[in-house]
């Protein structure tokens, strides 16, 4: 079953190009984002949502913090994502015209399922599940769905189950803005062409596996991490400091980069790696200044840059260049150098790659 793969976790890794290409398929040869796709009902839903709250918890709760990005800056509605299991435990303040939007791979994952009830019980009822598996619980719960299709998730450390949901989050925020008369022809149609251009994109990215894996070797022997990104990026900075600590076990933090001369830069050395996800976007220069103050204090830096950028390898600091820059949906890119890095990590390390010490693939329990 595991064809050329050595584990799960890889084979599912280099599965995201197809599992992209099938969750996107409802816009695959439509030349509009049709806001059905989310249900029949979803057209009146989505046009009387004046804000969204985004509930799920640890690699689903990144795709819906980045999708915050998105959705606040593209289809201009105010966003909230939590940890559905501080949601559920919390007093917070009910507005009825919120789309209540809950991520899970399994659909099964206890706080998420407590999370969307509780929602539910303080009055919001526009609720909408993205979720892979189509008869799970949270599915059952929630008024509207969408089916990622990445196919079954065998490795307990979530890839493809993640940029299949970054794929419908961004759908959403089509759907979001175009109801809301948000979105121009012409920019619906830019971002559709993007998003069908999104496997073959992912599939470029794969190909910088053979270097990623020499970088793993290089910090596979450190204790701790830091792993650095601003804006959209800063989830994926947090994902990849949480795929590294789940099946590396060696420490792993995540910051947004303006927050390091708060408190962390003074952890700072030689022997804290800093792995930098640094797209070329409109922070870059923000980052870059953020990055000399690690290397002033002899961090050692692995970057991830994109295509085009001016970054040179200097004494300390290595630089990987993705293969194209992706504009908005470029966290979807920056996501599977770092899914690749804490692979090869631990593989080097000789842990259990699919089945990280004392974690379970579905966290049925509270
Ligand atoms: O099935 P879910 O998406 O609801 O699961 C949520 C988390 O338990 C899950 O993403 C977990 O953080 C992964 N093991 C991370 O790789």
């Amino acid at each position: 079953e595991l064809g050329k793969y050595r584990h799960y976790m890889q084979k599912e890794i280099f599965e995201q190009p197809q599992a992209l290409a099938n969750t996107l398929e409802p816009i695959a040869g439509a030349g509009i984002i049709s806001p059905q796709i989310f249900g029949a009902e979803a057209v009146d839903v989505l046009k009387a949502t004046r804000r969204v709250l985004i509930l799920a918890c640890g690699t689903s709760y990144h795709s819906g913090f980045t999708a915050r990005y998105w959705l606040e800056s593209v289809a201009k509605i105010p966003c909230t994502v939590e940890i559905a299991s501080e949601y559920r435990y919390r007093e917070s303040v009910p507005e009825t015209d919120t789309l209540v939007v809950v991520i899970s791979q399994s659909g099964e994952t206890a706080d998420t399922l407590a999370a969307l009830k509780h929602a539910k019980s303080l009055g919001m009822t526009k609720t909408l599940a993205i979720c892979n598996v189509p008869e799970s619980a949270i599915v059952r719960e929630a008024a509207l769905r969408f089916i990622t299709r990445a196919g079954p998730e065998i490795g307990v450390a979530s890839t493809k189950a993640f940029t299949t949901q970054l794929a419908a989050l961004a759908l959403l925020t089509l759907a979001l803005a175009k109801v809301n008369g948000r979105l121009s022809a012409e920019q619906e149609s830019g971002y559709l062409t993007q998003l069908r251009h999104l496997p073959v994109a992912v599939g470029k990215v794969l190909d910088l596996e053979p270097e990623i894996e020499r970088w793993a070797q290089r910090f596979a022997s450190k204790q701790h991490a830091l792993f650095l990104g601003r804006g959209s990026h800063w989830p994926i900075a947090m994902e990849g400091a949480l795929k590294l600590k789940e099946i590396s076990y060696i420490h792993a933090e995540s910051y947004a980069a303006g927050e390091l001369k708060h408190g962390p830069l003074a952890l700072v050395d030689k022997d804290m790696p800093v792995i930098a996800v640094a797209p070329a976007d409109e922070l870059l220069e923000k980052l870059k200044s953020n990055l000399q103050e690690v290397r002033a204090r002899g961090g050692e830096l692995y970057v991830f840059a994109d295509a085009g950028s001016e970054m040179p390898e200097t004494e300390g600091v290595h630089i990987l260049h993705m293969p194209e820059h992706y504009g908005l949906l470029s966290p979807v890119l920056h996501v599977i150098p770092l899914q690749l890095l804490s692979y090869h990590a631990a593989l080097v390390k000789g842990t259990d790659v699919d089945k990280p010490r004392n974690l379970a693939k579905s966290v049925t329990v509270e």
